[in-house]
């Protein structure tokens, strides 16, 4: 479904991704590792056609994103490590924004999206008319979430889902990633540097070091995987024993 080929990626003389090759099959949900500084960011942004590699390519079902960029950015959604929402538009407006650019829409037709996504990301229907500034940080991430959705994507992207969250709204929201792909089948790339996190939502695990793939696999091949930089991180989650690698996410809003 999503395919890098030989990726590689400078900003200047300074090579930040170097030869990637990754496969992520449809409904999978990718969880992308690494220190920071290694280019996750960066390659999630190759990935969405916002910056186009130096090297290589990228396809979404077999389509460039480099050669198609509309065709394949119809496919794509993206939330943004800090849902990047507009705050001088409420959040049914936020909600609406990206679909109004692409087709002309009713009245009735604008109500029922509203509606379908706030309730995909379990927000009540009132939320609609609040201004962004006046939401929590888990509110505002729900809405990131339902404003991509909208655009139908097939693949979606998510950069730092759950940073800056308490622990019990990270796990809300890695609910509702999981929820998300099960519900919809959606293929999901998250970039993430929160190991339970990903132990919770991933299906297999890409760890990049200084720019390099290091690693690639399931969970439990991540989990005892002899690979410098991927041992220290199981270790720190363990250590911090209140949520050593809790696979399962709490049943709570
Ligand atoms: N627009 C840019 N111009 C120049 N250098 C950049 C630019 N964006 C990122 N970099 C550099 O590229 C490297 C990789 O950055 P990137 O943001 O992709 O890493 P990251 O893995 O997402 O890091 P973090 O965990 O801090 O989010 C870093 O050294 C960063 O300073
Ligand atoms: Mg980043």
């Amino acid at each position: 479904m999503l395919e890098v080929r030989e990726l590689s990626h400078s900003y200047g003389a300074k090579e930040v991704l170097h030869d990637i090759d990754l496969n992520v099959k449809e409904g999978q949900i990718l969880a992308v590792m690494g220190s920071s500084g290694g280019g996750k960011t960066t390659l999630l942004k190759c990935m969405s056609g916002l910056l186009v590699p130096t090297r290589g390519e990228v396809l979404v079902d077999g389509i460039s994103v480099r050669k198609q960029p509309e065709l394949a950015r119809m496919s794509l959604g993206l939330v943004f490590q800090y849902a990047a929402l507009f705050d001088y538009l409420n959040v049914r407006e936020n909600i609406l924004f990206g679909v109004e650019r692409r087709r002309r829409l009713s009245a009735r037709e604008k109500d029922d999206i509203v509606a379908e996504m706030l309730a995909a990301v379990s927000l009540d229907e009132s939320v609609a008319t609040q201004m962004p500034d006046s939401l929590s940080g888990g509110m505002r991430k729900r809405v990131g979430l339902a404003r991509a959705l909208a655009m139908q994507p097939k693949v979606l992207l998510y950069d730092e889902p759950t940073s800056g969250l308490d622990p019990i709204t990270a796990f809300s929201i890695d609910r509702l990633i999981v929820d998300t792909r099960d519900r919809l089948g959606v293929t999901s790339i998250v970039v993430s540097h929160d190991v339970n996190s990903v132990f919770r939502v991933a299906d297999r695990v890409a760890f990049l070091d200084a720019g390099r793939l290091a690693f690639v696999g399931s969970r439990d091949e991540f989990e005892t995987a002899r690979v410098s930089g991927i041992d220290e991180l199981v270790e720190k989650a363990r250590a911090k024993n209140f949520s050593y690698i809790v696979r399962e996410i709490p049943d709570q809003k």
